[in-house]
């Protein structure tokens, strides 16, 4: 079945057909560029040995021209279909400009096809955009538009992992939801199922080792207290999923979980409505930190 299915790629031009087609182009206008300069030439050589001939009535002279660019005249004579300077009387349309005579000359050839061919461009490039193809400048908009929201995601994903303690902020639910799956799978045999403390200190309440801020809690994760027993999770956990767990541990607060163990350290209590920072380095990616 030549059947084509709408998920398929549109067809546009591969890099691999835009290099052709430029070469092509690049040929063309070679080619063109080639052929005007050896007219002139060949017009400027002509014009001399007339101008000889004239002044010295050495004919030998014309003779000599012609026959030393005698394949590049052919050429141009098939490339232009020039009328030669002795027969343009019959040409001549009686417009005279101050001494510039209007010749009724014959489009040139080389110029001809490239004018064909561009007829014959147009019609495939008709057929091949807006008939033969499902292509569409809005397909492709929509394409492009794709890519680029991929390589956003993808830069979304190294940006998170480049969160540390001075920029980390409040993960949304769907972070924290996440961050509750790390702390079941790694956190809870010392800190308890509900964050109640066990080998570990309790997490619910206000008293903390280490701070109670977002930042002191991510920071203590990433580095750990090895020799109180709470290990390093820098190695185990990438930035976004300490982000997360650290997160998750403070919407334990002030959950009061039956068997919770005593409070240790210092009670934290969180500046009061904190102005917003003056060092904006932080990356808060409008979302409202809470240390
Ligand atoms: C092997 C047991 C163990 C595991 C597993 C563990 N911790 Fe701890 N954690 C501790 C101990 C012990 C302390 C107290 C350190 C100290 O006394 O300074 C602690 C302290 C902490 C503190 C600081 C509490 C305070 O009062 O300042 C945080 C936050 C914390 N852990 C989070 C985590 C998270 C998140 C995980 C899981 C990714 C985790 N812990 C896994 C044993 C553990």
């Amino acid at each position: 079945m030549a059947q084509s299915t709408p998920a398929q790629a549109a067809p546009v031009i591969t890099p691999n057909q835009l290099v052709v087609l430029l070469i092509v182009v690049a040929l063309i206008v070679a080619v063109a560029c080639l052929m005007m300069a050896t007219t002139l030439l060949y017009l400027v050589r002509q014009k001399k040995a007339e101008t000889a001939v004239a002044a010295e009535g050495a004919t030998s002279e014309v003779a000599r021209v012609s026959e030393g660019i005698f394949s590049w005249k052919k050429i141009n004579q098939v490339l232009t279909r020039s009328v030669p300077v002795a027969q343009e009387a019959d040409i001549d349309l009686g417009h005279d400009f101050d001494g510039i005579r209007e010749l009724d000359n014959r489009l040139p050839p080389w110029w001809l096809w490239g004018f064909y061919f561009t007829i014959v461009f147009s019609v495939v490039y008709m057929y091949y955009f807006h008939i033969g193809s499902d292509w569409s400048q809005d397909k492709q908009w929509a394409e492009e538009v794709e890519t680029a929201n991929a390589q956003v995601a993808e830069f979304m994903k190294t940006k998170a992992e480049k969160v540390d303690e001075t920029n980390v902020v409040m993960a949304d639910a769907t972070g924290i939801a996440a961050g509750k799956e790390i702390y079941t799978t790694n956190c809870v045999a010392c800190h308890g199922a509900n964050g109640e403390g066990g080998v570990g200190p309790n997490l619910t309440d206000e008293y903390w080792l280490h701070g109670g801020s977002l930042s002191d809690v991510f920071k203590l994760v990433k580095v750990g207290v090895p020799e109180k027993g709470m290990i390093s999770w820098s190695s185990t956990l990438r930035p976004a999923e300490i982000q997360n767990v650290s997160s998750f541990i403070l919407t334990l607060q002030g959950t009061n979980p039956a068997n919770g163990k005593a409070p240790q350290g210092e009670k934290y209590t969180p500046e009061a409505a904190p102005a917003a920072p003056a060092d904006t380095t932080a990356a808060t990616d409008g979302k409202v930190a809470l240390n």
